[in-house]
């Protein structure tokens, strides 16, 4: 999760230690730093806060002026000591710490076991370390390129060896580093806050970069090509307020725009090399439980269970299984019906939440099969369930939560069509078509973020409103009730999601002169009919904010403003619709003066009943 690189002159270790407690912010579960004396490679590590590691470096110390540090938020493997980073080889010649995930260590981890390896941890980036040492021919950068060459993913490497004292190497792929340059020492980080101190001058490095470091220079060359690339030394002038939330206003705004690499990171090692098929190395499911499900039960709260709506529609739909999706809360109390092959799913950011915590508990208790979909690897959830699909969104700050909402979606996308494979519910021609329009939706997402600007004013249109209506059919509908509900966490203006057919049976009775409706209309199928509700609440003076895609333009006519979001498969049109619902929740809390990441009365994770 935090990087932090030293070389220079002064002793790393305090400088490693300072420089990760400047990225404690982002959540971690547990840190680490390896040194270099110019002889050997020393590490200490420890699970828990960084307290605890400075705990044990102050029983026994780690000397020279090369070093690595890292904090993880664990994605393969628990939170504990041997899972953190820096990771070493068995020679104990190289050290590094990564971010990001390899999609392909299990198969590189097979063949090195096989090769006689013994792994000293469940992470996937412990085959970095020893492909290195097996790579290595005296040429510590040849070796790094060889290493990237075999290993498929998302990686921010800080890389050294005792063999070659005098460099650090970074290197970035789809998982973001930046080099800070000072007076006879250089700087890695994965984030600037961790550098901030001692530099302000720094690269930014660039996916298919690599980067050597020694103490007097800082050469940035292509990981492919070998080719010198003169990146722009970039003088930053963020405070350290800013510099945490990467130069955006407020979390939720950097966690809005980090969603196209949530998303990607979702999908990450799940879908096979030939885009055909998904697959989740991780699961034990055996194949024969999978294709004997005959219920699923979805429980969660707030968010997560928004996302369970929308994981109901796309499983009935892709797997044909009924699914019924509870509020958490509600579930024990109502004593739901178990069958000997019901699949019960859990889903939580934070993996914290009590009610869900005791609604999956309740489902074990009537013997099923838990399945946690969360982003917290370790949480209690995780650690309780049968089954657990990490979202890897990166940790979430804001407590209104956008990222790991729709990482949850990717989730259940990937879910719903593998249910669907195995059960042969769906051709693999039908498949291998979801998978490519999926792989579009974060390129989507950049698309619809690049043009924000235009729900800033929507936002100052709506900030004196007393009530608003977000309205939608099917799908459309549970993405509706997400909007809704950050529209009210955040700016604390009232809002109703209804089911747009729905209106004229009581709440039209609410349209009067001017009252603000946003309409979604992203199904082709529903589209006529959504014509027809707006037109119900147009005619009884409400002021429209239409939301469809690029084929349905005809939708101006209807509505007094339109937001066009790119066309992709129907039943992945909640990951582009919500973006326009987030944003609009965003900026009218900002208009209004909220405190946007703290609203009022809630916290991000409820651990009571
Ligand atoms: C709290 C937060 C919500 C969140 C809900 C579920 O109420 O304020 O934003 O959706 O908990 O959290 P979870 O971590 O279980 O997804």
């Amino acid at each position: 999760c935090g990087i932090m690189g030293y070389i220079g002159y002064r002793q790393a270790q305090p400088i490693l230690i300072n420089g990760l407690r400047k990225l404690e912010y982002r959540g971690y579960d547990s840190a680490g730093i390896a040194v270099c004396d110019g002889k050997s490679i020393a590490v200490r590590k420890a699970k828990g806060r960084i307290d605890a590691l400075v705990e044990k470096t102050e029983k026994s110390g780690l000397s020279g002026s090369i070093g690595i540090g890292h904090t993880r938020w664990a994605t393969h493997g628990r939170p504990s000591d041997e899972n953190s980073h820096p990771h070493v080889d068995q020679t104990q010649k190289f050290s590094i710490v990564h971010n990001g995930i390899i999609e392909n260590y299990l198969e590189i981890k097979q063949e090195l076991i096989e090769q006689g390896v013994a792994f000293s941890s469940e992470t996937d980036t412990e085959v970095i370390v020893h492909l290195l040492s097996r790579e290595y021919d005296g040429d510590l950068l040849a070796a790094v390129r060889k290493v990237a060459g075999k290993i498929r993913g998302a990686f921010a490497l800080g890389v050294m060896s005792e063999y070659e004292p005098d460099k650090l190497i970074a290197v970035r792929m789809a998982s973001p580093l930046i080099i800070g340059v000072g007076e006879n020492e250089n700087f890695i980080g994965s984030d600037i806050p961790a550098i901030l101190e001692h530099t302000r001058d720094v690269y930014v490095l660039e996916d298919g970069d690599l980067a050597v470091l020694t103490r007097d220079s800082v050469q940035v060359m292509s990981l492919a090509t070998d080719e010198p690339i003169e990146r722009d030394l970039v003088r930053i002038d963020w405070n350290k307020e800013q510099a945490e939330k990467d130069g955006y206003a407020h979390y939720m705004e950097k966690e809005i725009y980090e969603q196209p690499r949530a998303l990607r990171n979702t999908m990450t090692g799940r879908i096979d090399e030939a885009g055909q098929k998904v697959v989740f190395p991780d699961l034990q499911l055996p194949a024969e439980t999978i294709r004997s499900i005959e219920k699923i039960y979805i429980v969660a709260c707030g968010t997560a269970y928004h996302a369970g709506l929308i994981g109901k529609h796309v499983i009935e739909s892709l797997a044909r299984i009924p699914v019924e999706v509870d509020v958490a809360s509600e579930f024990r109390y109502r004593r739901p019906l178990f069958g000997p092959n019901t699949l019960t799913i859990a889903v939580s950011q934070s993996g914290e939440t009590a009610d869900t915590l005791a609604a999956m508990r309740e489902a074990k208790r009537n013997g099923s099969v838990v399945l946690a979909i969360t982003n917290v690897v370790g949480s209690s959830i995780a650690r309780e369930a049968d089954e657990v699909i990490t979202t890897n969104a990166g940790p979430e700050i804001a407590v209104a939560s956008t990222k790991a909402y729709t990482s949850q979606l990717i989730a259940f996308y990937l879910w719903g069509m593998y249910l669907a494979q195995e059960k042969a519910a769906l051709a693999p021609a039908e498949i291998a078509s979801l998978i490519q329009s999926l792989q579009q939706l974060p390129g989507q997402v950049e698309d619809i973020l690049a043009h924000a600007q235009q729900l800033r004013q929507f936002a100052e249109a709506i900030k004196d409103e007393r009530h608003l209506f977000f309205i939608g059919r099917g799908i459309d509908h549970a993405v509706s009730m997400e909007g809704s509900l950050k529209l009210k966490e955040i700016s604390y203006i009232h809002s109703e999601a209804y089911a747009a057919g729905e209106l004229k049976h009581g709440t039209l009775a609410l349209i009067e002169e001017g009252t603000r409706v946003v309409a979604l209309s992203t199904q082709d199928a529903l589209h006529e009919k959504m014509i027809s509700n707006i037109t119900e609440v147009k005619a009884r003076g409400a002021n429209v904010l239409g939301i469809t895609h690029e084929d349905h333009v005809d939708l101006h006519r209807s509505v007094d403003d339109v937001c066009l979001i790119p066309k992709t498969d129907a039943l992945f049109t909640p990951v582009l619709a919500v973006i326009p619902l987030q944003l609009i929740a965003y900026y009218t809390s900002v208009v209004l003066g909220n405190d946007v990441d703290r609203p009022r009365n809630l916290a991000k994770s409820v651990t009571v009943e």
